[in-house]
């Protein structure tokens, strides 16, 4: 799911123009569930904007997620990385078995407790953030202030990284993620990165201590190679900092702008779970990011699909299925819980739900709590926002408080 990879194959217009930066772009939207796609890298894909084609998809066989092996058989290119070299640990881009063991090992680390403990922290780590805004004065971009460095400081707690390193983790993947880095930074930035989570992982070979990495090195019972664990480590924070940074910033950001929801939630606290389902459904920040392809024909909605096609999950439309929701347009935090795919659906549905789930419902409840006259510095028009990114939000969001 990294930001350059699907730059390369992403049709551009059609994530442009958004109307207003809440809804999915246009040219998501239109007739069919299932519709032909070209592709900015010659290939010809599938588009799928029905919720339950969208679920066969992900949940069917026949649909691999491996898409160095099973390579886009429509696409002129060659491919750019010969399987033998593909990465060792990246396993949302396996199929099972292979994906089922690297999978198991990681739940067996997502703990309960660890879950617990995590809990307390990322609310010390949102207080410090809001009380350190407040301290500065009334006005703060809340994206490098609050949504870059919560979920990225949880990924630290979580992958055991020493405090004095955060400061250059912090620092590596801001540049990595953000949509002005030009492509040296970002090479500089990446190769860094991968660099750190050497260390990391060599670090906690020989001191192990109460993490992740240290459970997978020391614990599991069919151990990690020193590459996979990289893998995973940069798979982990590929798939939770970005995502939960931009839910963070652009949930925020539709709060402000619906006064009559922000209200509610502010009246009634208890609604904060609420909140944050239907938030994952109404933003659905994965622009074009989650997708397959065909291991054999399948007439999916009615279309034939050939073997080898890429076949994009248009999440932002899918959760706007009105065949699934009634008024789907309308952001309703009283709206009754209805499984959505905002995490995706069957075997690589998110492994880190549940701790974005508690990011999103600390992270914005102490921000709304902390801050009752929170509101937007500039006009909501003037908020910058990642159009041509795969997973949309905003660029920065400038806020104010009294
Ligand atoms: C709001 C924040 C998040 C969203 C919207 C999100 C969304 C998703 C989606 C849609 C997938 C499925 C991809 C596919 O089927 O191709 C996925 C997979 C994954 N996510 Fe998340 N995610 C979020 C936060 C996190 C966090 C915090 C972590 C961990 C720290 C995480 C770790 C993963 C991993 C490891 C996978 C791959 C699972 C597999 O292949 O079995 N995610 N996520």
């Amino acid at each position: 799911m990294s930001t350059t990879a699907m730059r390369r194959i992403l049709p551009v217009d059609m994530v442009e123009r958004r109307r207003n930066p809440f809804d999915p772009p246009p040219g998501l939207r239109g007739e069919g569930a299932v519709r032909p796609l070209d592709l900015l890298n010659g290939a010809r894909a599938w588009l799928v904007t029905g919720f339950e084609e969208a679920r066969t998809v992900l949940s069917d066989a026949r649909f691999s997620a491996d898409k160095v092996r099973h390579r886009d058989a429509t696409s002129r290119q060659p491919p750019k990385v010969e399987v033998a070299e593909r990465e060792d640990g990246i396993f949302v881009f396996m199929d099972p078995p292979e994906h089922t063991r690297l999978r198991r090992l990681l739940m067996g680390q997502f703990t309960v407790r660890r879950m617990r403990e995590l809990e307390s922290r990322v609310r010390e780590i949102a207080v410090e953030h809001i009380e350190a805004m407040k301290a500065a004065g009334t006005k703060a971009d809340l994206v490098p202030a609050f949504a870059l460095p919560l979920p990225s400081l949880v990924i630290c707690e979580l992958l055991g990284v020493d405090y004095a390193d955060r400061a250059e983790f912090q620092e590596r993947t801001a540049v990595g993620l953000s949509a002005n880095s030009t492509p040296e930074e970002l090479a500089v930035a990446r190769a860094g990165l991968s660099a750190f989570m050497r260390r990391l992982v060599a670090g906690k070979r020989s001191n192990p201590a109460d993490d992740l990495l240290s459970g997978l090195i020391h614990d599991a019972e069919s151990p990690l190679t020193d590459a996979q664990l990289v893998d995973v480590a940069l798979l982990l924070l590929n798939a939770g900092h970005e995502t939960t940074a931009n839910m963070l910033g652009l949930g925020t950001f539709a709060l402000l702008e619906h006064p009559d929801q922000l209200v509610a939630l502010r009246a009634d606290p208890g609604l904060i779970d609420n909140a944050v389902e239907e938030l994952l459904r109404f933003l659905s920040i994965i622009q074009l990011g989650v997708s397959r392809v065909s291991m054999e024909p399948v007439t999916l909605g009615g279309v034939d699909i050939p073997t080898g096609a890429t076949v994009v999950i248009a999440t932002p439309q899918v959760n706007r299925d009105p065949r699934h929701w009634p008024d789907p347009d309308a952001l309703d935090l009283h709206r009754p819980r209805t499984p959505h795919l905002a995490f995706g659906h069957g075997v690589h549905q998110c492994l880190g739900q549940q701790l974005a789930r508690i990011e999103m419902r600390i992270g914005l409840g102490e921000l709304i709590s902390r801050l009752p006259d929170l509101r937007l510095a500039v006009p909501a028009a003037q908020v910058p926002v990642r159009n041509e990114m795969l997973i949309f939000g905003v660029q920065s969001l400038p806020v104010t408080w009294s």
